[in-house]
């Protein structure tokens, strides 16, 4: 579990649906060793009582920015400078643009202008809500001010759509915010990951590519940031949204993979190679556009270079993760794959039709030198952090004198 031991959380509840899961939120944030100061917007105090909060925080409720008591005792200024982070869990539509717009008119909105450290927000709202253009724009400019975002999940809403929107789950937040204050199990490594396929050009308007949709390696990057990895991201061409990582790196081809790969690959400490590179590209690209003009094309393919094989190669090798996506024999090719390349551990997935690929949900099997496991179907997210837990044990079981 996650430790928080010493770290003060201002918890703001703004006023969503969602606000009933904030209650178990403060609970498992001192579980983890946190102490915790709710402010709750006034809509806030129209889902959930106070009472809950102060009797869960074992603090009183802060409510009012002009009230004369609120800041004779513990005023917004003295808030803001005590807090280790501000959390906005549920951030409503509302909230977030008010946030961007830097309205202080309420006790929140006056803390988030306020306060020094860093801020997290959970948003939770409607899947329209989430995907209108204004609540867009307005967390696109929040994100580039260095606002972290945590979340949403998607799923079936409050409301009975289904979308993009629902708050994660408090046990998630939790997970994040340990990640956000580097108490996570990937705190201070540096993690390289690859995703989505590659194009490998025929001519100008034609390439061979893949079924990869990158979701696996961007689920796995977003995973590894929220447990406190620097993240660089090497991906190849998809349709998926930026990802919170310290670098993205967008490629190609095999060959532009493999060149970004090993340039970086000696400063990180561990390597996860989960973009689907292609095996063989056309001995050459045309520089015009073929013409239908011939009956039969005969393209000549060579192989790539192996960018897996490579990193674990080298003298200074990072702790190295190959991914295999296999229709058949998938324990047995996952364990060749391990001894033949020298890797230090393997995630293999079944694919075929309807299964891995473009898929939302998936299973592993992990194997290591010394052991293997099953990590059973569920969505990528959520696989993915189970999967770099067990990168971190086993990292961390690997390089013990690194850790304090
Ligand atoms: C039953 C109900 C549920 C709501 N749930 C949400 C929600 O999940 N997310 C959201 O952004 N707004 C939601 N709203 C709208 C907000 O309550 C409203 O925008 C309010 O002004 C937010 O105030 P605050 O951001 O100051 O807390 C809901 C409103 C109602 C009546």
């Amino acid at each position: 579990m996650a430790s928080l031991a010493n770290k003060n959380i201002l918890l703001g509840v703004t006023g969503g649906i969602a606000a009933y899961k904030a209650a178990e939120l403060v609970r498992l944030l001192r579980g983890a060793g946190a102490s915790v100061r709710v402010v709750m917007t006034r809509a806030a105090t129209a889902f959930v009582a106070p009472l809950t909060f102060q009797a869960l925080s074992g603090q009183p409720v802060h409510l009012e920015l002009l009230d004369p008591a609120e800041e004779s005792a513990m005023g917004h200024i003295s808030l803001a400078r005590w807090a280790d982070l501000v959390l906005v869990a549920p951030a409503t539509a509302d909230f977030i643009a008010k946030l961007r717009a830097g309205l202080a008119d309420d006790l929140l909105g006056a803390l988030c202008l306020a306060a020094t450290a860093p801020l997290a927000l959970a948003p939770a709202m409607n899947q329209a809500m989430w995907n209108h253009a204004a609540t867009r724009e307005n967390l696109e400019v929040l994100e580039r001010r260095g606002v972290r975002l945590l979340g949403p999940a998607a799923g079936s809403q409050a409301c009975g759509e289904t979308g993009p929107g629902r708050m994660l789950e408090p046990a998630q937040i939790v997970e994040s915010v340990a990640g956000l204050l580097g108490d996570g199990p990937l705190a201070g490594l540096a993690i390289l990951i690859t995703a989505g396929p590659t194009r490998e050009a025929i001519d100008p308007v034609r390439y061979i590519s893949n079924r990869s949709s990158g979701k696996m390696g961007y689920a796995l990057a977003e995973a590894a940031s929220a447990l406190g990895a620097e993240v660089t991201l090497v991906s190849g061409p998809t349709a998926l949204p930026t990802p919170r990582v310290r670098e993205l790196v967008e490629v190609e081809s095999a060959d532009e993979m493999h060149r970004t790969v090993m340039a970086r690959a000696e400063l990180a400490d561990v390597y996860i190679g989960a973009a689907a590179v292609a095996d063989y590209v056309p001995n050459a690209s045309a520089a015009q556009k073929l013409k239908k003009s011939a009956d039969e094309m005969i393209l000549i393919m060579r192989k790539t270079p192996d960018i897996l094989a490579a990193v674990a190669a080298l003298e200074k090798r990072p702790f190295t993760v190959g991914f295999a996506a296999e229709t058949d024999h998938l324990e047995d090719y996952a364990r060749q794959k391990l001894a033949a390349k020298a890797l230090d551990l393997v995630a293999a997935n079944r694919v075929g039709p309807g299964l891995g690929f473009d898929a939302d949900d998936n299973a592993l099997f992990v194997c290591w030198k010394g052991g293997e496991t099953h990590l059973p179907l569920a969505p990528k997210p959520i696989l993915a952090e189970q999967l770099l837990r067990l990168i971190a044990e086993r990292y961390h079981a690997q390089n013990p004198a690194q850790d304090s």
